[in-house]
């Protein structure tokens, strides 16, 4: 199949790349600086494992980069839509970039076209689009608009997009003899091994689907935080109750860590965009407004802590962060608790050093004012406090004594509860967690 994936971003490249390895594929993005860097074998973000299919696919003829939309549209019969869908200034998804991808579609097409719209996209897009290229294309145009929605996880993409838990197409009036349908079966045979996960449904269905899954992952992350919260006030402790909660089958264990909120670009975009969904259609999703607000305050619990720490005054005091990224094992910092945790600090004049693994050159784009450092114990150098933003595995078995003769003051802010709270009661740190009493030895 000759496949055009729109928007090379997170998601179009890692489509682009794992479906490259049974299709040809043309990855097309409007910055043109990305794919200069792409066609020179560079990848403008990190994704383990990305890097060793690109280069075999590039070499083999099968993956090619370009700018060229119009053109591309024409030679490729199936366009996979996968642009960013920021919010807005509402906290609704922004989609001038989908029609505007679209609207070049409606003017290219030459033959039959599977529109792929992979992009998070509200309840109602697809049939919106259809509409559109009905109403501006050639009247003898022949299309299907279907939704396809992804799910994959970023650090974790490719594993993810070659043993997806579930493939989710939405089509409309689809018969047995559905065009669409058995193209997608085709292109998602090879990632289905023994498992029949592909469900069809109507795109209604499947854009709300795709709104719905990261809503209640966003949710069961902010019930867990917020118990946290209440376990600090009445001397539980959230590693037990979380393990006695997630032991219910019908519960589960997954997604249930306490931490200082979610970030990314997904869920906090996702749940607003859901939320703004409801008011449009005159029903207050009450749950989602809730769960919205219990992740702002959660970005700022280590700042109470802290605050409450320094009596308040952390005017000209130095703080060191580890970790920048919205999580482990990715480059991304969108909307990442770590940037409310900055500015915030900054706002009552405190000074920052910061380390993450690959994170820093994101972030020196909207903080070029804080110290940046290669190494994580140099970034600990004459501070006043070691805050844990992010759960990198390299800071999880780090030399303690070492950190405490780099320190001023021997104290942890870890918002990801990475250390074992019965070992850092010997270790001589005053020591601040999710959900778990304050340990206050030096003060
Ligand atoms: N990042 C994730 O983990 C993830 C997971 C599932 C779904 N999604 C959804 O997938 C979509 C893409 O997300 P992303 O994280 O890959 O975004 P991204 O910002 O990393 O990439 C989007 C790309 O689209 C390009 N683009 C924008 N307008 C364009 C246009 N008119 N023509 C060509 N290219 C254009 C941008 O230059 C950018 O490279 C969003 O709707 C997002 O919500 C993301």
């Amino acid at each position: 199949m000759k496949i055009s994936i729109i928007g090379t971003g997170y998601v179009g490249l890692v489509t682009g790349v794992c479906l490259s390895d049974f299709n040809t594929v043309y990855c097309i993005d409007n910055d043109k600086a990305k794919i200069n860097m792409l066609n020179k074998g560079t990848i403008p973000i990190y994704e383990p494992g990305l890097n060793h299919i690109m280069q075999k696919n590039v070499k083999n003829k099968r993956l090619f980069f370009t700018s060229d939309l119009s053109s591309t549209i024409q030679k490729t019969d199936i366009l996979i839509i996968a642009v960013g869908t920021p919010q807005n200034e509402k906290g609704a998804a922004d989609l001038s970039n989908v029609f505007k991808v679209i609207k070049i579609i409606a003017a290219s097409i030459n033959n039959y076209k599977l529109i792929v719209i992979k992009s998070t996209v509200p309840v109602g897009t697809c049939k919106k689009i259809e509409s559109i290229i009905r109403k501006s294309a050639d009247k003898n145009a022949q299309f299907d608009v279907i939704s396809n929605p992804e799910f994959l996880r970023e650090g974790k993409a490719i594993k993810d997009f070659k043993n997806p838990d579930r493939i989710i197409v939405g089509i409309n009036n689809m018969g047995q003899s559905s065009k669409a349908k058995k193209i997608m079966e085709i292109i998602y045979k090879p990632f289905l091994k023994a498992k029949n996960n592909i469900y069809f449904m109507d795109t209604n269905s499947s854009e709300l689907t795709k709104y719905a899954s990261n809503a209640m992952l966003a949710l069961r992350i902010s019930f867990i935080n917020e118990l946290a919260n209440l376990c600090s006030l009445t001397d539980a402790n959230i590693d037990d109750v979380r393990i006695g909660v997630g032991s219910d089958k019908r519960i589960g264990k997954l997604f249930l860590y306490p931490g200082i909120g979610y970030g990314g670009s997904c869920f906090p975009k996702d749940v607003k965009a859901l939320y703004q969904t409801s008011i449009e259609k005159n029903y207050d999703f009450k749950l989602l407004k809730a769960l919205d607000n219990a992740n702002s305050h959660q970005k700022q619990i280590l700042i109470e802590y802290i605050l409450k720490h320094f009596n308040s005054n952390i005017k000209n005091k130095t703080f060191t962060l580890w970790g920048l990224s919205f999580k482990p094992e990715t480059d991304d910092i969108r909307e990442a608790p770590s940037l409310a945790i900055i500015s915030k600090l900054l706002s009552h004049g405190a000074k920052i050093k910061a380390y993450d693994p690959i994170a820093i050159d994101n972030a020196k784009r909207i903080f070029p004012q804080i110290d940046y450092f290669n190494n994580m114990y140099d970034a600990l150098k004459n501070s006043d406090g070691l805050i844990i933003a992010t759960e990198w595995n390299n800071f999880k078995a780090p030399n303690f004594n070492t950190i405490k003769t780099l320190l001023n003051h021997k104290v942890i802010f870890d918002g990801r509860n990475i250390y074992d709270f019965k070992k850092m009661k010997n270790l001589g740190f005053d020591y601040y967690s999710i959900g778990r009493k304050p340990i206050i030895i030096n003060k």
